[in-house]
């Protein structure tokens, strides 16, 4: 959450400040700011409420002179979304200027030991108290280094933060726990940034700051300091293809992204051929295993429990929301700890995380981003290969999620699934009832059925249940219509209350076992005047003749719910647009919630 730029060098500092952060806004979107300093040493902000293009317009960011700078894009914590509240905030003398990354968490008690020293405050953030702070340790004599250093061990919580502290010619930083902070050097130029994909245009290897670093870059000088004492860690090589980041032609990275998946698809497959014997065998030697997860990686780890449940039939395999995890006393005990994470930055999964590995349990990453903090202090891990993902929504990286799991499970039904993509995405025709539409059409098609209406279910039993659990959240997500999942059978017990005339029931069916109850599940919603669509395969979609339905190629029953997710995407996303909202920057949300 929060995306922070920094750079110096030759070039004009604004413009690539921009540019790194129109790559990191999908890490939030209230707010945008730039600070620059000019040839005399002088810092020069610009910031305001919205998009980067809607502040660009309205402020002329661009305009900041200097060859030094740094930006921010916000995802609010303390304080309303305001141009107040926007990053960059200065201390008293206007000679530091800080964009932050993450959470002071005693922030209040240190601003009213500074506001009784007579600092004045200007925000309602945590972060314009770093600035403040270290006013005040270079008051009391210490140099710029000292004051970061103090600064580390006086606040709490984990951030990142880059800073302007004029009139030195240099971007200064620190890091504490879990949020990244990365340095990319170019000839007689540097950049800091909190993802990898904002230096990506401009370098190829990077520094992976560690907990505890704080140090200043230059145009020909990177100098760390660790708290911890900590060594400098190696530079590492961005492993990311650039080229696949932009929306290839698509109104929406959501839209591309789902498109994409078939690519991504295949691409695990043959990873997964030989790179995943290390966690396999890590699986094997334990019998009581855990599956943490947030959102779609919940969902994910939910089709784990599932599935590896049938397939190891002796183990105890159990998912659990990565944040309820902590409450789970019952579970400290555990033997193998697999975490799920796209970014590997979410905090709710990290923090559980890094405590387990104190505690000597081992923990599996199911991990998409490499480098990320999950990947770095996980025992073994499963890298899922499905390229970058900015839209906030989870979609292709929730496929390949599901696909690391079938893999640990050696199911060979795994290979069947790129060519299903293919044909459901590339080639096929729908069969819906209505003759020839695509996938993408039929998806329209309910689409436009259901967009204005306030409220949907989605149901479904077992894996088939997975599936629709993560068709509510991502219509929610992205359109705000409010969709609830139910297992199919739990209907009856209270929810079929809600249904009456033309209320949307999703409905998924995937296997021979539950068609028929699938069946009466369907008669039960449209009797009560629901408008009922099916989500269901070639082989089963007989049973539902009279019914609105779409329907997939036939794969593998275990491996359904990768398929099946397909068009509950394409449905989320055309009623997203439908009704007027940019899905890839859906309100309040941000795509790496690194936030307890
Ligand atoms: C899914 O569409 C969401 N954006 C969200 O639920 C996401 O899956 C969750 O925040 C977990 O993220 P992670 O996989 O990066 O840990």
């Amino acid at each position: 959450m929060c995306g922070i730029a920094g750079y110096i060098g030759n070039r004009k500092a604004a413009p690539i400040l921009i540019e790194m952060l129109r790559l990191l806004e999908y890490r939030g979107y209230d707010s945008v700011g730039i600070a620059t300093m000019d040839s005399r040493g002088r810092i020069r902000i610009s910031k305001g409420v919205g998009s980067i293009d809607k502040v660009l317009k309205e402020k002329k960011l661009d305009s900041l002179p200097g060859n030094i700078g740094i930006g921010h894009t916000r995802w609010s914590t303390h304080g309303i979304v305001s141009e107040e509240n926007a990053h960059p905030h200065t201390d008293c003398t206007g000679k530091i200027a800080i964009v932050h990354n993450g959470v002071i968490q005693n922030y209040f008690e240190i601003k009213r030991e500074l506001l009784a020293k007579g600092h004045r405050f200007y925000s309602e953030t945590d972060t314009e108290v770093v600035a403040h702070l270290i006013e005040e340790l270079l008051k009391e004599g210490k140099t710029i280094l000292e004051a970061l250093r103090e600064s580390i061990k006086r606040l709490q919580g984990d951030f990142s933060i880059v800073l302007l502290a004029s009139p030195e010619r240099r971007l200064y930083f620190m890091k504490k726990g879990l949020l990244p902070l990365i340095i990319g050097k170019g000839k007689g130029e540097a950049f800091v940034a909190s993802d990898v994909i904002a230096l990506a245009p401009y370098t190829k290897r990077v520094l992976y700051l560690e907990d505890g670093s704080y140090g200043y870059v230059s145009r020909d000088e990177i100098k760390v300091e660790n708290v911890y004492g900590k060594p400098l860690p190696k530079r590492k090589n961005i492993s990311i293809d650039a080229s696949r980041i932009d929306k290839g032609g698509f109104a929406h990275r959501m839209h591309k992204e789902i498109y994409d998946i078939p690519h991504f698809a295949s691409l695990f497959v043959s990873y997964a051929e030989h790179h995943i014997k290390g966690a396999i065998e890590l699986l094997e030697t334990y019998d009581k295993i855990r599956i943490i997860g947030a959102g779609s990686s919940y969902h994910a780890s939910l089709y784990g429990e599932m599935v590896l449940s049938r397939i190891y039939k002796n183990k105890h395999i159990k998912a659990i929301v990565a944040s309820e995890f902590p409450n789970r006393i019952d579970l400290v005990e555990d033997d193998l700890v697999i975490a799920v994470s796209q970014s590997g930055e979410t905090y709710d999964v990290l923090e559980p995380v890094r405590r387990l590995k104190e505690n000597g349990v081992p923990v599996l990453a199911i991990v998409n981003r490499r480098n990320s903090e999950l990947d770095r202090i996980a025992t073994e891990r499963v890298y899922i290969e499905a390229g970058v993902e900015r839209a906030v929504a989870a979609t292709k990286t929730f496929v390949n999620q599901v696909l690391a799991f079938a893999a640990l499970g050696g199911l060979e039904s795994l290979n069947e699934v790129p060519k299903a993509f293919d044909k459901i995405l590339k080639e096929r025709r729908n069969r819906s009832g209505l003759g020839s539409e695509k996938l993408d059409e039929a998806a329209l098609r309910i689409a436009k059925s259901l967009y204005d209406k306030p409220s949907a279910f989605y149901l479904g039993r077992y894996l088939g249940y997975v599936a629709a659990k993560e068709g509510a959240l991502k219509i929610k997500e992205v359109s705000y219509i409010h969709a609830e999942s139910y297992p199919s059978g739990e209907l009856k017990h209270g929810p079929l209350a809600l249904i009456s005339k033309d209320f949307p029931v999703i409905l998924i069916s995937y296997s021979e076992k539950h068609v028929r109850k699938d069946r009466s599940t369907y008669e039960e919603v449209i009797s009560r005047g629901a408008n009922a669509y099916v989500i269901t395969f070639d082989s089963l979609v007989e049973n539902f003749e009279g019914a609105s339905y779409i329907s997939l190629p036939d794969v593998d029953e275990n491996v359904s719910t990768a398929i099946l997710v397909v068009p509950l995407f394409l449905i989320a996303y055309h009623a997203a647009v439908l009704r007027g909202y940019d899905p890839d920057k859906p309100r309040n949300l941000a795509k790496s919630v690194t936030v307890e």
